[in-house]
């Protein structure tokens, strides 16, 4: 590609994974960071760095599959390359996601497959793990669940509560998913009906040192 990866995104809280992307430098352009909560930091976060921003709200929309064609709409009118979720707490229509297979992204604070869903620490303590983490994957229908293509890894102390859990793993989300994006960007990680990284079928996800 003779021109920057055009990146949107889509975020329904308070945005620090969005931060820290921009934060990253990538050589990529921030088209596009919407969500379905006008409230969103995330929002707040697109604004201040000059990223054009748009906020639909899904009580406007008859069905959830409106909605989502609406919001995957305004994506593609500002000529996203790569969709990357954020933080963005929907289940998206299957239909709509069909026209982004391998072009959208999602990180969830889990060891995917584990704990797909809300409350992922909370979970992660309640079964006595000694590790837990996040993942980037690719983004199917099924809730959290595409294929993974990077995950960063925590350990699980004795004295670990949810908030202890939540915020050492963010500091590590923020580094895994820019790292995913760039590589994305640089077409070190690219899709062909599966992910591969290096012209190679990824075997297992990958880890941070791997980028
Ligand atoms: C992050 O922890 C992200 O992994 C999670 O939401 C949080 C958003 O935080 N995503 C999911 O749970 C997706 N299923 P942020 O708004 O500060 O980036």
């Amino acid at each position: 590609m003779d021109r920057p990866l055009r990146v949107a995104a889509l975020a329904s809280g308070r945005g620090s994974n969005l931060a820290a992307l921009i934060a990253a430098g990538l050589p990529i352009d921030i088209v596009l960071v919407g969500s379905d909560k006008a409230s969103a930091g995330a929002l707040a976060i697109a604004a201040s760095a000059g990223i054009p921003t748009v906020a639909l709200n899904p009580r406007d929309y008859a069905t959830r599959a409106d909605f989502d064609r609406a919001l995957f709409g305004r994506v593609a009118d500002a000529g996203a390359d790569l969709l990357v979720l954020a933080g963005f707490m929907r289940i998206i229509d299957a239909s709509v996601v069909a026209d982004w297979e391998g072009r959208a992204i999602n990180i969830h604070p889990s060891l995917l497959p584990k704990y797909r869903g809300l409350h992922t620490h909370r979970r992660c303590l309640e079964a006595g793990d000694t590790e837990h983490g996040a993942s980037v994957h690719f983004v199917t229908a099924e809730l959290d669940g595409g294929p993974v293509v990077a995950q960063a890894r925590i350990a699980v102390g004795p004295d670990d509560t949810e908030a202890s859990l939540a915020s050492r793993l963010l500091v590590e989300e923020h580094r895994l998913l820019p790292a995913v994006v760039g590589a994305i960007a640089s077409g070190r990680l690219r899709w062909e009906s599966r992910a591969l990284f290096d012209g190679l079928p990824l075997a297992s996800p990958l880890d941070i040192a791997d980028f």
